[in-house]
């Protein structure tokens, strides 16, 4: 990969040891893919936050960084609500080792704002065409198929590496060649709400790295395409999709289609019956719900009590910004949760069962909890957490 003089000189430690490794990794990252150059991006998302998943090895390794970030950068969910983590049952000490991984970001000039939805709470990180370095897959996903901005899925150090230097390799969706569909889904039937998620799950498991473009009945809300993408990019490889008919659109106009699905309702209803269990507690908010999510759930809570643990995740910006909404919300029991989210919480572990909207949950809280999920409609969360079964 080719690189300006100024990277030459960076890469050869003339502007401290720190930068010199995030410029290896870069480099490194530019030749094993056949990236040209470097590019600029316009703002980074940083995986690697939870001590649950990072533990102490990625504590000391981020601790021992210097620097500042060159670009707007922000942080995946961590382990805790920095505010709320003893209500929700995390321990101290876990609680303190994850203020550290924290501060240590901050002190890199990453904002602490943990999230998974960057884009929903500030429209300056990515717009269409911008090129970001972005790790979360969800908000990967979201960033190329929504916002038709561009980005590889990075791993935590390289959109580190990538907040350091401003830049990231020209390879992979950055480039036109990369964002062509190869595989037209069509799907049968009127969908909506968590039934994206369903599509989603069923979608990505077909797609595996592939760029789908879907042929579909209903119009989606951003947020429902927020949702397929997350689920696509956890069952599959998904990093990038188009809807027919809807903005971006693949470049270049013409593509050549590999293979043709069709999905049917009876499909996408099958989803709804895997794993049945009997939920003690209702998680919603994978990825983190938008203030239109909120609003929504807001509406059904109304006059009802919840009588099950309740979580809704979505970020601190967005639960500092609308305060009724939030207050309605708690005030049937539910919980509105920021920082965190329940896969990446050690909050869930205790629970059995988890009702679920959301087809990316339903594949990883199992995995990374080791409580058993199943999906439900956002009616059918509210109804089993009055106790209505
Ligand atoms: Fe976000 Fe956690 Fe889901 S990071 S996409 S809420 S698994």
């Amino acid at each position: 990969m080719y690189l300006t003089a100024s990277e030459e000189h960076i890469l050869a430690g003339e502007q401290g040891y720190v930068l010199q490794k995030a410029m290896e990794i870069l480099a490194a990252l530019g030749d094993i893919y056949g990236a040209d150059r470097l590019i600029p991006v316009k703002s980074t998302q940083i995986a690697g936050v939870s001590y649950k998943t990072i533990g102490d090895a990625g504590l000391e390794w981020i601790s021992d960084l210097s620097g500042m970030a060159r670009v707007p950068s922000m942080l995946n969910p961590a382990g805790i609500d920095r505010l709320r983590w003893k209500e929700l049952g995390v321990s101290e000490e876990f609680a303190e080792k994850q203020e550290q991984i924290i501060e240590a970001y901050e002190k890199l000039g990453i904002v602490a704002e943990c999230t998974c939805t960057p884009y929903s709470i500030r429209d300056d990180v990515a717009q269409i065409g911008d090129h970001l370095a972005w790790s979360e897959s969800s908000a990967v996903s979201y960033a190329n198929s929504v916002i038709g901005a561009r980005t590889n899925r990075e791993g935590g150090p390289s959109a580190l590496a990538s907040a350091l230097i401003g830049k990231t390799p020209n390879y992979g969706y950055h480039l036109d060649e990369n964002r062509i569909p190869s595989l037209a889904i069509s799907v049968e039937g009127e969908l909506s709400g968590a039934d994206y998620g369903a599509l989603g799950y069923i979608a990505g498991r077909i797609a595996g790295t592939r760029v789908p473009i879907f042929s579909l009945e209903s119009v989606l809300t951003d947020d429902e395409r927020k949702a397929l993408g997350a689920a696509m990019a956890a069952s599959g490889a998904v990093a990038l999709y188009y809807i027919d008919g809807l903005p971006p659109n693949p470049p270049g106009g013409e593509f050549d289609i590999d293979e043709h699905v069709i999905i049917e309702q009876c499909e996408i209803e099958g989803v709804y019956g895997l794993h049945r269990c009997d939920p003690d507690i209702i998680a919603l908010g994978c990825p983190h719900c938008s203030a239109a999510e909120l609003a929504k759930l807001h509406d059904l809570l109304k006059g009802k009590t919840v009588t099950k643990e309740f979580w809704v995740c979505t970020s601190r910006t967005l639960r500092n910004r609308y305060p009724d909404l939030v207050a309605g919300i708690e005030s049937s029991g539910a919980k509105v949760v920021c920082d965190t989210c329940m896969v990446v919480s050690p909050a869930c572990a205790r629970y059995d069962c988890m009702m679920v909207t959301s087809g990316k949950a339903l594949l990883y809280v199992p995995q990374m909890c080791g409580t058993n999920a199943v999906l439900g409609r956002l009616e059918d969360c509210v109804r089993a957490a009055v106790g209505g079964g």
